[in-house]
């Protein structure tokens, strides 16, 4: 298993801009369906991830999260059978070749979910890069979404971000309210892992043809 750390590979000395609080956006469509923002790729893209609904799983008492979410096209209209791809950091901040990486394909009404551990913070330099989960979301006839779904309430958002104009962790349609579990919740929930989980993130793409 390969761990590479990012603050090795991208040296980058940026100032720390002032403190920007995360914004709470609600679902993801409080501007309607307008196209989700775009954001880098990044460098730790891997194709053809393994088909899951779970992923980066590590010990029960590790800090997991539900994330869950529709895609829709730009008339609000669920995009059913989209493929999502997603990767992120582990709780510690290192990217693995081979795990916290999952694709899994929306169902008949565009909805998707998955748990995950609540990826870690990594530097990117002197500073942290935000806490998020990258996504590709592919369907025949649309055009691909190469984004990252931030967290609200994170302290190295927006101006704080060392990815800086590379990124977009300023956007609000990309940055989530975590929260409490619904009854719903828990029983999708329960339809993948054994073990409890406190903390639901749902995040909505759209995609334009
Ligand atoms: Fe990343």
């Amino acid at each position: 298993m390969s761990a590479r750390l990012f603050s090795l590979l991208f040296l980058v000395g940026t100032s720390c801009a002032q403190f920007v609080p995360g914004t709470d956006t609600g679902n993801g469509l409080q501007n309607g369906c307008s196209v989700t923002p775009a954001d880098t790729l990044g460098p730790y893209y891997v194709p053809n991830s393994p088909v899951s609904r779970t992923m980066c799983l590590g010990t029960s008492d590790d800090d997991y999260m539900f994330v869950k979410g529709t895609v829709y096209d730009v008339n609000c209209h669920p995009v059913h059978g989209a493929n999502v791809e997603v990767w992120q950091a582990d709780k510690t901040g290192l990217y693995y070749d081979d795990r916290c990486r999952v694709q899994f394909t929306a169902d008949q009404q565009g909805k998707y979910s998955f748990v995950t551990t609540v990826p870690g913070k990594y530097l990117l330099g002197y500073y942290y890069r935000p806490a998020h989960i990258h996504y590709r979301v592919t369907a025949p006839g649309y055009r691909e979404i190469i984004t990252q779904l931030y967290f609200s309430h994170d302290d190295s958002l927006g101006a704080n971000d060392p990815c800086g104009s590379a990124c977009n962790s300023g956007s609000a349609e990309l940055i989530m309210d975590i929260r409490a579990p619904t009854a719903d919740d828990l029983v999708q929930i329960a339809q993948l892992v054994t073990f409890p989980i406190s903390k639901v993130v749902e995040f909505n793409p759209v995609m334009s043809h």
